[in-house]
C-alpha cells in the first residue's frame, strides 16, 4: 500500500522520481505527490489527486530543477484520496518534508499533543502528524548545538513516540544533500549508485539506474548522501548491509507490446514456471535446497497461512501435502489465523504464503509462528521482502516482477512450488517412493508447455466473454483440487471486471446458492478428468435443471461434456494434481477479457493494491 521514492545526486530529480513512482503505482493509485528542493533552497511540492497521470500532466513542463528530493503514489488509509491528504506533507515551516507508507497508529493522540503545543495540521492524514514530530525534534536538537545533520537524529527520536508500521522517506530544507530513510513493517530499500543513492518501496522502482541495493531491516534509519549510505538502529547501534543483486531484468517490469500488464503475465506463465522449476528438479528428483537444512522429522501437522489468491494456492498445497505426506494440514487466512486460538506448537510446520511478502496479515502469522516454536517457511517472490526475515527458511517463486496489481503468474508459480515441497515432503518421511515422484517430476516438465497451449485459446474466451460478460451474477464450481480453482477464477472476475461472482464447492451449491439460479446466471464448472469427475457431471445437471448457462473447463478429448456446457475450453491431459495450474488459465482469460468489454481499468482496479501492508 503506496509507494515511496528518494533521490540524492548530481541529477535532476524529477524525471528519476516519476520514473520510480511509475514502476510502483501498483502500489496504490489514489493520488501521487513529489517534492523537490529547488536552486533557491527551498521545497518545492506538487501534489494531485487521482493517478499518476494527473501528477505527469502538471508536470509537463519539467517541474523545479533539484537534486534531492522524493515521491509518493497512495492508497488512502487516513482521509480522503484527495489533493489536501496526498503526500508528501511538511511540517509548519515547511522546512522538514516526507512521504510515508504505513499507518501511525497513535496519530489521534500525538496529533492532539502538537496541536496543544501550536502546530498547525492542513491534512486530515496520520502521516502529518510525522511531520511535526521531527520538527518538534530538529528545533530541540539544534537549539542544544547538535551538529549537522540533524534530520536523521530528529527522525530516529521522532519514530521512538510512534506506534504502527512505516516507511519513510523524508528531506530537511538546510540539509541539501541528505535524504533520510526509515522503515517498521513497511517495504523500504535503498538503490546503490555511482555518487548518486536512492529510496524505493520495491525493486522495479531502482532497477534502471542500479543493480546494487541494500534491504532495510525493522527499526533502521538510514542516511543516504551522493557518496554513501549509513545505516543504524534507532537505538542508534551502527548496522552493515551487504548490498544485494538484482538480478531481475528491465524489460520484464515493461508491457512488452501487450495492452496491460495482466495480459503480459498471463502470457509469461510457461515462462515463469519453467523458472520456478529451475535448479529444482534433479533427474527424478526434487531438489529443494533452500529448506533442505530443517529438520522436519519431529513435523507432525502443517498449517498454511495466507491471503487472498495465495490462500486459494495454499488449499491446493493442502490437498496435495494430505495425499503426498500424510500430514494434517490446516490452511488459514491470516487475518483470522492471527486472532484466533491456532493449534501451533514446536512440532507444527508453518507456511507463509505471499507474493508480495509484505502481507502485513501474513507477517502477523509469521510472528505468531515464532513465538509458539514453530518451524517456518516461507514463500515469496519478492527478494528480501518482510516475510523473508526471520523465516527459518525461504523459498522463492523465481516468477520475475508481477506488476498488474491482481495476482496470475505469481498463483500458478504458488502452485508449483507447494506441489514440489508437498513431493520433498512425502519424500523426506518415506512415504512415495522414487517412481511415483519421478512421474510427477516428469509431468512437471511437460507443464510449461502444456501451459502453452492453453494461452492459444484467448481469442476463444474472449468471444465467450463478449456473450455473457454483461451477466450479473457467475458462480464457478469444482470438487477436491477444482474447487480452489473455482475461488480464484471468481476473484478474478470480481477484481478486475467487478462482477459479482462466487466460488462454491460444487457439492455445495444444493445447500443454498442454488436458490440464486435461472437462466439469467452463469456457473462455470470446473470438471478436469479426475476421481470426482462424475459428481461434478451431476451438479452440472443439477444447474442445468435450473436453466442456468454453463461453461466448463474440461480435459482434452472429454466430450461427453459438450452435451452439458455452452462452451468447453479444453485443457491438455495431466496429473491431477497439476491441473489447477492449467485450469486456471481460461478463467483468467475470461476475466480479463470481461473487464476489457466493460471498460474496466486492468492493470489498477479499483480499491485495491498489490502489497496490503496494513490490517
Ligand atoms: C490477488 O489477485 C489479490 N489482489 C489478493 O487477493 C492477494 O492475493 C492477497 O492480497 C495476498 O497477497 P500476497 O500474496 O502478496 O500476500
Amino acid at each position: 500500500m503506496c509507494g515511496i521514492v528518494g533521490y540524492v545526486g548530481p541529477r535532476f530529480a524529477i524525471p528519476i522520481l516519476l520514473d520510480g513512482l511509475r514502476r510502483l503505482e501498483y502500489r496504490g493509485y489514489d493520488s501521487a505527490g513529489i517534492a523537490v528542493l529547488n536552486p533557491a533552497g527551498e521545497i518545492e511540492v506538487e501534489k494531485t489527486e487521482g493517478k499518476l497521470k494527473k501528477l505527469l500532466e502538471a508536470l509537463q513542463d519539467g517541474g523545479p530543477p533539484g537534486f534531492l528530493g522524493l515521491g509518493h503514489t497512495r492508497w488512502a488509509t487516513h482521509g480522503l484520496p484527495n489533493e489536501v491528504n496526498a503526500h508528501p506533507h511538511a511540517d509548519c515551516q515547511r522546512r522538514i518534508v516526507l512521504v510515508h507508507n504505513g499507518i501511525v497508529e497513535n496519530y489521534a493522540s500525538l496529533r492532539e499533543g502538537l496541536l496543544a503545543r501550536g502546530h498547525k495540521f492542513v491534512s486530515q492524514t496520520d502521516t502529518e502528524v510525522l511531520a511535526h514530530l521531527f520538527e518538534e525534534e530538529y528545533d530541540t536538537l539544534a537549539k542544544d548545538g547538535y551538529g549537522v545533520p540533524i534530520l536523521p537524529e530528529a527522525v530516529r527520536r521522532g519514530l521512538k513516540r510512534v506506534r504502527g508500521a512505516y516507511a519513510i522517506a523524508a528531506f530537511c530544507r538546510d540539509e541539501p544533500q541528505v535524504l533520510v530513510g526509515a522503515r517498521l513493517f513497511s517495504p523500504l530499500i535503498i538503490g546503490l549508485g555511482q555518487g548518486e543513492n536512492y529510496l524505493a518501496s520495491d525493486i522495479p522502482a531502482i532497477m534502471r539506474h542500479t543493480r546494487r541495493a541494500m534491504v532495510m531491516d525493522d527499526g533502521e534509519v538510514a542516511v543516504l548522501t551522493p557518496e554513501g549510505v549509513a545505516i543504524r538502529t534507532l537505538e542508534g547501534e551502527e548496522m552493515h548491509r551487504e548490498p544485494l543483486q538484482i538480478t531481475w531484468n528491465l524489460e520484464s517490469a515493461e508491457k512488452g507490446g501487450y495492452p496491460h500488464f495482466y495480459l503480459k503475465e498471463v502470457h509469461e506463465q510457461p515462462q515463469a514456471i519453467e523458472n520456478t522449476l529451475r535448479g529444482r528438479l534433479d533427474g527424478n528428483r526434487v531438489s529443494l535446497s533452500e529448506w533442505a537444512h530443517l529438520d522436519l522429522s519431529e513435523v507432525n501437522r502443517v498449517s498454511i497461512v495466507a491471503c487472498g489468491t495465495s490462500s486459494y494456492a495454499g488449499l491446493v498445497g493442502k490437498l496435495l501435502i494430505e495425499r503426498w505426506a500424510q500430514l494434517p494440514v490446516e490452511v488459514s487466512v491470516a487475518s483470522e489465523f492471527r486472532y484466533g486460538a491456532p493449534i501451533v506448537d514446536e512440532r507444527t510446520l508453518v507456511v507463509l504464503v505471499t507474493q508480495s511478502g509484505e502481507t502485513a496479515d501474513t507477517l502477523a502469522g509469521l510472528r505468531l509462528a515464532q513465538e509458539k516454536g514453530a518451524t517456518s517457511v516461507a514463500l515469496t517472490n519478492v527478494m528480501g521482502s518482510s516475510i523473508t526475515r526471520g523465516a527459518d527458511a525461504t523459498i522463492y517463486f523465481q516468477a520475475g516482477p508481477e506488476i498488474c496489481v491482481v495476482a496470475t503468474k505469481t498463483y500458478t508459480t504458488e502452485l508449483v512450488l507447494l506441489c514440489l515441497m508437498a513431493l520433498d515432503l512425502g519424500r523426506r518421511r518415506g512415504l512415495l517412493c522414487e517412481a511415483e515422484v519421478a512421474e510427477v517430476v516428469e509431468e512437471l516438465r511437460q507443464l510449461p508447455a502444456k501451459v502453452e497451449l492453453v494461452l492459444k485459446d484467448e481469442d476463444v474466451l474472449k468471444e465467450v466473454a463478449r456473450q455473457y460478460g454483461h451477466r450479473r451474477t457467475f458462480f464457478f464450481i469444482g470438487r477436491n483440487l477444482g474447487y480452489p480453482t473455482a475461488l480464484e477464477g471468481a476473484l478474478k472476475l470480481k477484481e478486475i471486471s467487478y462482477v459479482h461472482a462466487e466460488g462454491y464447492p460444487a457439492g455445495e451449491l444444493k445447500h443454498g446458492p442454488i436458490a440464486m439460479l435461472d437462466e439469467e446466471a452463469v456457473v462455470f464448472a470446473i470438471v478436469p478428468q479426475s476421481d470426482t469427475y462424475e459428481k461434478v457431471v451431476s451438479n452440472i445437471q443439477e444447474v442445468r435443471a435450473r436453466r442456468a448457462q454453463v461453461l466448463a473447463v474440461a480435459t482434452e478429448g472429454d466430450e461427453e461434456i459438450q452435451a452439458l456446457a455452452e462452451e468447453v475450453f479444453y485443457i491438455p491431459p495431466t496429473l491431477e494434481a497439476l491441473t489447477p495450474v492449467l485450469a486456471i488459465i481460461p478463467l483468467q482469460f475470461f476475466a480479463y477479457h470481461v473487464a476489457i468489454e466493460r471498460g474496466c481499468d486492468v492493470d489498477q482496479p479499483r480499491n485495491l493494491a498489490k502489497s496490503v501492508t496494513v490490517e
